[in-house]
């Protein structure tokens, strides 16, 4: 796989206390980063400071702000989100096909006025915090969370949403459910050689790549890595290495 096929899959995830911790990221990592995620600390934190500061350096940004509300204000925040400049967002698949169908044409609508391509909208389905215990004792849900997942999944794609974040055990009956085409971002990433902090189901760069990864997300392997600039070329010599 060459740099750019690289660098394209590439997301890191912005989750620093202070804003400037953040700005540095971007200033040192976009050459090698194709996308920063912008998660609810930082939004919460700096909002706009922060996601202006990606766009002055022509690096994309994923709004990770996991929209769940009735229709008609999921469209409005959609249009927003887009008009300032996101390249993908998410939102909750459990919000329903028609929340989902909402956030498209907020976004399409802001496209259209920007003279832009469409933002690449993902689903979460159900949060990698939420186990089958939990669906059953507290959320009255039968279903299996890898069940649930994929059938959120095909309601995301009924919707006309692009693709679902996933887990890498997950990245498999996503794909086999839905197709290729159907995109997915990874997150819980690590090479061989980093902590797995609290992540529990891990895959590494080049394994989630193989197993149909669109996109993967880079946090406290290169963010908490002494020299964020030798992890992040150790990443791409393991992928150039393997895929
Ligand atoms: O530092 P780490 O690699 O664990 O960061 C993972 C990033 O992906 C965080 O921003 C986290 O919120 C996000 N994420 C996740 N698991 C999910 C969905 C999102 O770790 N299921």
């Amino acid at each position: 796989m060459n740099n750019e096929d690289i660098k394209k899959r590439l997301v890191l995830a912005l989750d620093t206390e202070k804003i400037e911790e953040a700005k540095n990221l971007v200033d040192k990592l976009s050459p090698y980063i194709g996308t920063f995620k912008v998660g609810l600390q930082m939004f919460c934190g700096y909002g706009l400071e922060i996601i202006n500061y990606i766009k002055e350096k022509n690096s994309n940004f994923f709004m990770d702000i996991k929209l769940h509300d009735i229709p008609n204000t999921v469209e409005k925040a959609s249009y927003n989100i887009v008009k300032n400049g996101a390249t993908f967002f998410n939102v909750h698949a459990t919000g329903g096909i028609e929340m989902m169908k909402a956030a498209k044409r907020g976004a399409n609508k802001a496209s259209e006025e920007l003279g832009i391509n469409p933002p690449l909208i993902l689903a979460v389905t159900v949060l990698t915090s939420i186990s089958d215990e939990i669906l059953k004792n507290e959320l009255d849900n039968k279903n299996t969370a890898k069940d649930f997942v994929v059938k959120l999944a095909e309601n995301a794609k009924i919707a006309g949403l692009d693709g679902v974040v996933a887990s890498a055990n997950e990245l498999k009956y996503i794909k086999e459910a839905l197709g290729s085409d159907f995109k997915v971002l990874t997150p819980g990433i690590r090479p061989v050689w980093s902590l797995k902090n609290d992540q529990k189901r891990t895959a590494t760069p080049s394994n989630a790549i193989k197993n149909g990864a669109d996109y993967i997300v880079l946090g406290r392997a290169v963010t908490s890595a002494e020299d964020k600039i030798e992890a992040i070329k150790k990443i791409y010599k393991e992928i150039q290495e393997e895929i």
